[in-house]
């Protein structure tokens, strides 16, 4: 497997994955439809399996004002799943980590995406706070 760091994610292979992810989570219920698949500043971690096929990205934004990492969104394609693709996006996205200097990478997730919570939990993730919604009635 190979895996590419990209300063931003038009016209890289992560724009297709990206939108793929929002897509599954969304017709999944795990996302709802506020969620920002592709965001201006995000920049993309790309997983490659042998051949070339893209097949994993992790995106990120480096937020200079809170002195850390937050990961946008994480996919790897149904078939290359439980193999360690996003545990090696992971590792890279740490790496990253390091040579900025930022001593946190915050992430969140749907209550209900248990993949997603025991992936995280497998990787030293802690579980810090749960985040609320209120829907306004606007006429
Ligand atoms: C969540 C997701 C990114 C995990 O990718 P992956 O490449 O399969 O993860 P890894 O193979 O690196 O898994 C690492 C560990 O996480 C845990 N894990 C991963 N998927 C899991 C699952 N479906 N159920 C339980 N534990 C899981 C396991 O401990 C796993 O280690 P193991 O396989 O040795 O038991 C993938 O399932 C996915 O793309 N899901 C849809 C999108 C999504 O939910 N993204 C996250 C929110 S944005």
């Amino acid at each position: 497997m190979d895996i590419k760091h990209y300063d931003a994610i038009g016209h890289t292979p992560a724009l297709r994955l990206a939108v793929r992810c929002w897509h599954e989570l969304l017709e999944a219920g795990l996302i709802d439809d506020g969620g920002i698949a592709v965001g201006w500043d995000h920049k993309a971690i790309v997983a490659f399996a042998e051949g070339g096929t893209p097949i994993g990205v992790l995106t990120w934004t480096n937020q200079d004002w809170a002195n850390q990492l937050h990961v946008a969104l994480a996919y790897v394609i149904p078939q290359h799943r439980r193999q360690g693709v996003h545990t090696a996006m992971w590792h890279a996205l740490v790496a990253k980590a390091v040579e900025l200097k930022r001593p946190v990478i915050a992430s969140s997730t749907s209550l209900g995406n248990l993949a997603s919570r025991q992936m995280m939990a497998a990787q030293g993730r802690e579980e810090t706070g749960v985040v609320t919604r209120y829907r306004v009635v606007v006429p």
